[in-house]
């Protein structure tokens, strides 16, 4: 009975929840993909110019987009990618706050130290994994060389 429960919490312990991929970091950068999987630029771009989900617009214009209404409270998104590379910008996406203490930019994908959270909300993250992915993967896109 005892060895069976030990059984049961290892399992858990091997199996963390697949929303909330464990986070490893090489100073400023997560090498790994939170999902496993590699990211798909065009449901990233989605993302991005969503009002719904990733709201990137709500602060920053994006390039060669037709969306009206582009944020101006933070650089233009090709500006902000500048020549940071895909473990950089999963970072930063993650955490923005890890690089810059005071950003407005929010934290997509933390659910630790996060202030005026709605109950609804407590323990969920902003963006899903696949989709901090998809994101890294269109923003690659708009890199200028
Ligand atoms: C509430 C405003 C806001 C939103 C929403 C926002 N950002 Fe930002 N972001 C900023 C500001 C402001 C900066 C400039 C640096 C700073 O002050 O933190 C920034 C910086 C960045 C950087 C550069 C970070 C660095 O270390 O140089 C990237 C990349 C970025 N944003 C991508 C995104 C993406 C992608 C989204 C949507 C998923 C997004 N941002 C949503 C405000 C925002």
């Amino acid at each position: 009975m005892r060895v069976g429960f030990k059984l049961v919490i290892c399992a858990l312990l091997a199996f963390p929840h697949p929303l909330y991929a464990q986070l490893i970091w090489d100073g400023d950068a997560i090498p790994n993909s939170l999902s496993g999987q590699p990211g798909d630029p065009t449901r990233g771009k989605s993302i991005v110019v969503s009002r719904q989900t990733g709201l990137c617009i709500l602060c920053h214009s994006v390039p060669s987009t037709e969306e009206r209404f582009q944020g101006n409270l933070a650089p233009d998104l090709r500006i902000s990618v500048g020549n940071l590379n895909a473990a950089q910008l999963r970072a930063r996406l993650v955490d923005a706050s890890r690089s810059q203490p005071n950003t407005i930019m929010p934290s997509y994908y933390r659910i630790d130290h996060l202030h005026r959270v709605a109950p609804s909300f407590a323990g969920k993250t902003v963006l899903s994994g696949q989709d901090i992915e998809d994101v890294v993967a269109y923003l690659l896109t708009i890199k200028t060389p």
